[in-house]
């Protein structure tokens, strides 16, 4: 599948400019191509209870299974100048549950695959094969 990162990238600092991030003033936005073809975005959203705050990538997943769900294919995140922006750890869990290993990443270091981002990442495969 044919990836626009620019338009990605146009996507994920559209969503950024909506973020809520009264207490950091760090707005975080990302856009995500599906394997159907759409993208999805997030931003960040902050709460007066700081620990409370959702990562973009917690609103990009959520809109991508209330839009109809699918694989993840590209993802792009960015900082309040478009730059390339790396997931969090935990963002980052969220991103290989509905992207896998082959799911690409516009990383600060080129693109990357999300096996290269979460080496040895747990995953689904592990509550079964370990039973
Ligand atoms: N943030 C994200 O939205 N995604 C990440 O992967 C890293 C951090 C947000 C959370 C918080 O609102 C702000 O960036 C500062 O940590």
């Amino acid at each position: 599948m044919e990836i626009n990162w620019n338009e990605l990238r146009a996507a994920a600092s559209k969503a950024m400019s909506n973020a809520y991030a009264p207490y950091s003033k760090f707005p975080v936005g990302v856009a995500g191509l599906v394997d159907d073809g759409r993208i999805v975005t997030g931003c960040n959203v902050e709460n007066a209870s700081y620990g409370v705050a959702l990562c973009a990538e917690c609103g990009l997943i959520s809109n991508l299974i209330s839009t109809g769900g699918g694989k993840l294919v590209a993802v792009a995140c960015v900082d309040r100048h478009g730059n390339s922006l790396m997931p969090c750890g935990r963002c980052r869990q969220l991103l290989w549950e509905h992207g896998g290993p082959t799911c690409l990443l516009d990383s600060v270091s080129g693109i990357k695959t999300m096996a290269e981002i979460l080496p040895d990442a747990f995953g689904a495969h592990d509550l079964t094969d370990r039973l």
